[in-house]
């Protein structure tokens, strides 16, 4: 059976940053209480022109330049977001359009902030039941387009920015070793973002009643939170067959630095084993855990041969883990060259849209 490698990382997170003193300026808040009460001090947040499809594929072209796998190699792309493009199409679709990857099936997951987790696994499983040889896994969101402005609950929580990884099959053990997933509706109601799907298609009453904002009971949130994310680690390192000892690296859904503090308690481990980056991205859901792995690769804590758990949790009600052993890219030979793989993304694009423009003539034609 093939085991499932991360073989390639990338992130992607807009330019704009919106500090909390600049969120002092918006509503009653202020910088000491936001970093005591969540450990953030800013944000990053889309400009009218960038989209979680924008995020995603600026996060996949770094990650396949790292993995050194060319977009036409692909054979399957999830992206998670819960702040996707339209309802259909897809973000994945958007985003296999824009990669050029021509033999890629793309579909969205939503499993909100544990998004990331639940796409990997199936990206994974897709590799080790030998269907597949090669994925992209990209958690992408813009979920700042959904808050209320004037809710310092709710505004001071979010960030943008996505993140992706390649998952490559190889006969070498190691890469995904275990996963959890679970969920609880019944607790759907303490994080949701009710309107603009087909209970409440956006009207008149539906903007004027704020249905379109993000609408959170923080200390139910919170107390889930709590409760979830050491016991779901702990399932995941015994499913894989490991020790919390053998966990070099915890990598936690970068929500509120007290939760995360909470599940290094309940697990015993110090905060040291945690990686840490909320105070400078926020809340970014299904793109936080990418977007902290990525950055932890790169500044050299996360290095091959590490066992690690990434952790999460989220609207649904959703919670998961995932063990994997960090391999790295595996050796091929050449290089790609994204910027090449962009223009032919974009050709081909036009080149399958005229076909379709004259498609549609001739048929017309042939009525
Ligand atoms: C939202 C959250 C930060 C609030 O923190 P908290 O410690 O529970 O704060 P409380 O709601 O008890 O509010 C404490 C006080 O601060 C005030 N307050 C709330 N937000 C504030 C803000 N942004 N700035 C200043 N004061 C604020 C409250 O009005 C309250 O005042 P009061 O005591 O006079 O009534 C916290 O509950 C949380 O992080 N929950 C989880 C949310 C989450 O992770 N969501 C995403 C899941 S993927």
């Amino acid at each position: 059976m093939p085991y499932a490698h991360i073989t390639g990382w990338g992130m992607a997170v807009p330019e704009a940053v919106l500090t909390n003193d600049d969120l002092s300026k918006i509503v009653d808040t202020n910088d000491a209480w936001i970093r005591e009460r969540t450990g953030i001090r800013e944000r990053r947040v889309a400009r009218e022109n960038e989209f979680p499809s924008t995020l995603g594929v600026e996060a996949s072209f770094k990650a396949l330049q790292v993995a050194n796998v060319r977009p036409t190699d692909l054979d399957l792309i999830i992206c998670t977001t819960s702040s996707p493009e339209y309802i259909f199409p897809a973000t994945a679709c958007l985003i296999q359009d824009q990669l050029g990857a021509t033999k890629a099936g793309a579909f969205d997951l939503l499993a909100a902030c544990t998004g990331f987790i639940f796409a990997m696994n199936m990206a994974a499983q897709a590799i080790r039941s030998g269907s597949i040889k090669t994925a992209l896994v990209v958690g992408s969101e813009t979920l700042s387009r959904f808050i209320d402005w004037k809710d310092r609950t709710t505004c001071i929580l979010f960030g943008d920015g996505a993140g992706a990884f390649v998952l490559q099959a190889s006969d070498k053990p190691g890469g995904v070793l275990s996963a959890v997933m679970h969920s609880d509706g019944s607790g759907g109601d303490s994080l949701s973002l009710p309107g603009g799907g087909s209970r409440f298609p956006a009207t008149e009453a539906t903007v004027h009643e704020g249905k379109h904002y993000i609408q959170m009971d923080g200390k139910e949130v919170f107390r889930f939170a709590t409760r979830v994310m050491a016991s779901a680690t702990q399932e995941a390192v015994d499913a894989a067959g490991l020790t919390l000892d053998q966990i070099r690296w915890i990598v936690p859904h970068q929500a509120n630095i007290r939760i995360i503090d909470a599940a290094a308690r309940g697990l015993k481990l110090p905060m040291e084993r945690f990686v840490v980056n909320i105070d400078r991205y926020g809340n970014t859901s299904t793109a936080s855990i990418p977007i902290a792995m990525v950055e932890a690769v790169e500044k050299g804590q996360i290095q091959a041969g590490d066992k690690l758990v990434m952790v999460g949790f989220g609207a649904g009600l959703t919670w998961g883990a995932l063990a994997a052993e960090w391999t790295g890219p595996i050796p091929s030979k050449g290089h790609i060259r994204p910027e090449q793989y962009r223009l032919f993304g974009r050709l081909r694009s036009l080149v399958r849209r005229t076909i379709r423009f004259i498609e549609g003539l001739l048929y017309r034609r042939e009525l």
